[in-house]
């Protein structure tokens, strides 16, 4: 699911395109206009000015400002776990829900004709005017996987948790909230099989060269963040805020780590684990950031419960318990840590370099809607896949800020209530 063929080209052309951009922006500030018709020094100045005005629109459309878009908890909108985000297609503007996630680079959208698409809202694509798909022969059909021309259009095969996807590259501009991507390039399903694919489709928030911070990089910087609001709440009242204006100054950072071989993850460094004002007794190895085995610690947000390979889950449960009581553990679905009776919880922290993250029990303990059970949220890693991997994910994160600053190559994280 990560694997990425060479984006030198891809970058190259995407510099080359900035760097025009700018040359050609600060040329034409200073444009005089020609008019067969002599002016008024008044009404040259005015002309200049309104040409002014509509330019620094476009200038401060290029630089980075606030541009917060609204999120919502999947799980009460369209019964799908994943958090999801409005986003204005085409031309005349189709409006779809794109599900968040972070681990990912492309954005990929149900399309019309899609055969198996679990979703009834997909973007029809004959309906916009704006709309292109992509030639085999562009650059960036060399940076999907398994690109195929049966047709002139770059096809492509893909498999995504438990699913395969089989779409076309395409163009058209995305809006999300008031900015305007023309020819955002991503992925046009047509046929999708399996139950992971969301319904909606995905908005890709990895670093590789498909993915929207990609594309948006003289926007937005590299620099997005996130407030992911309770999995309970119904209404858009979390945000992904683009750029790094209006980012929070007091807030506490980790290095952000890369991975050459999973590019898109966001890997971090966590060290040790605390419960209550226990660190607990967990082996270094649990936590090593492995380029090579892809083990260590990644920031997600489209998995729903944090999972930790065995030797930290266990030791984190074990202590838990111990702070618990005596009150009798019971099971429940994938988590090993209910109770039927009321609890007094510890605190948990995750200690990643230089920076403490301490959850409050919103953020690790699930109440049973019938009953009066509680659950520790989190599990262990499945020993078949991705057992070397730590993920803090998005139940975790919930009524916080998180922000990925790619340049400065770090990922801070302050509470913040947005539900
Ligand atoms: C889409 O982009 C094209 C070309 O950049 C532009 O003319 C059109 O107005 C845009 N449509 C919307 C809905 O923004
Ligand atoms: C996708 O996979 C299917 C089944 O393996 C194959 O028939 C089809 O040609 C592939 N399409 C692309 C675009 O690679
Ligand atoms: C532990 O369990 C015993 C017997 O079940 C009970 O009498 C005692 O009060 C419990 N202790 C605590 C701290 O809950
Ligand atoms: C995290 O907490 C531990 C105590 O458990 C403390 O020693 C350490 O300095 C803290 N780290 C930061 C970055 O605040």
């Amino acid at each position: 699911m990560n694997t990425k063929p060479s984006t030198f080209l891809f970058s190259l052309l995407l510099l080359l395109r900035l760097l025009a951009a700018t040359s050609g922006g600060s040329l034409r500030i200073f444009h005089i206009s020609t008019h067969s018709k002599p002016l008024s020094w008044a009404d040259e100045v005015l002309q200049m000015q309104a040409k002014d005005e509509s330019r620094l629109q476009l200038l401060s459309s290029l630089v980075a400002r606030r541009s917060d878009v609204p999120i919502a908890s999947g799980r009460q909108v369209i019964q799908s776990p994943s958090y999801v985000v409005r986003a204005s297609i085409g031309t005349p503007a189709q409006t779809l829900l794109l599900a968040l996630d972070t681990s990912n680079d492309a954005t990929w959208i149900p399309c019309s004709g899609c055969v198996g698409c679990p979703g009834t809202s997909v973007f029809s694509s004959d309906q916009s005017s704006s709309f292109r798909p992509l030639p085999c022969q562009s650059p960036q059909c060399s940076q999907v996987p398994n690109p195929s021309c049966g047709t002139s259009a770059c096809g492509f095969n893909m498999t995504y948790g438990s699913s395969t996807v089989a779409a076309d590259l395409v163009q058209d501009n995305i809006t999300l909230a008031r900015d305007s991507v023309p020819a955002f390039t991503f992925g046009c399903i047509t046929k999708a099989t399996g139950s992971s694919v969301p319904p909606q489709g995905l908005l890709g928030l990895g670093r590789g060269s498909l993915s929207l911070l990609s594309q948006t990089q003289s926007l937005y910087q590299s620099t997005f963040s996130y407030c992911l609001p309770s999995f309970k709440s119904a209404s858009f009242s979390g945000s992904l805020r683009l750029g790094p204006v209006a980012q929070p100054k007091r807030i506490k950072y980790t290095p952000l780590l890369r991975n050459p071989r999973r590019s898109s993850l966001y890997y971090v460094n966590l060290i040790a684990i605390r419960v209550g004002s226990k660190v607990v007794n967990i082996p270094s190895s649990a936590f090593t950031f492995n380029t090579a085995t892809g083990s260590g610690t990644i920031i997600d947000s489209g998995t729903t419960f944090t999972r930790l390979v065995a030797p930290a889950y266990t030791a984190v449960r074990d202590e838990f318990q111990r702070r618990v009581g005596n009150a009798t553990v019971s099971s429940l679905g994938g988590f090993d840590t209910c109770y039927t009776v009321p609890i007094v919880s510890p605190t948990i922290t995750f200690m990643f370099d230089a920076m403490n993250v301490t959850l409050p029990p919103d953020n690790f303990l699930i109440h049973s809607t019938a009953g009066s059970t509680t659950c520790l949220a989190m599990a262990s890693a499945p020993d078949n896949v991705n057992s070397v991997l730590n993920v803090i994910a998005n139940m975790q994160q919930q009524n916080h800020r998180i922000v990925f600053d790619i340049p400065n190559s770090r990922v801070g994280v302050a509470r913040e209530p947005c539900s």
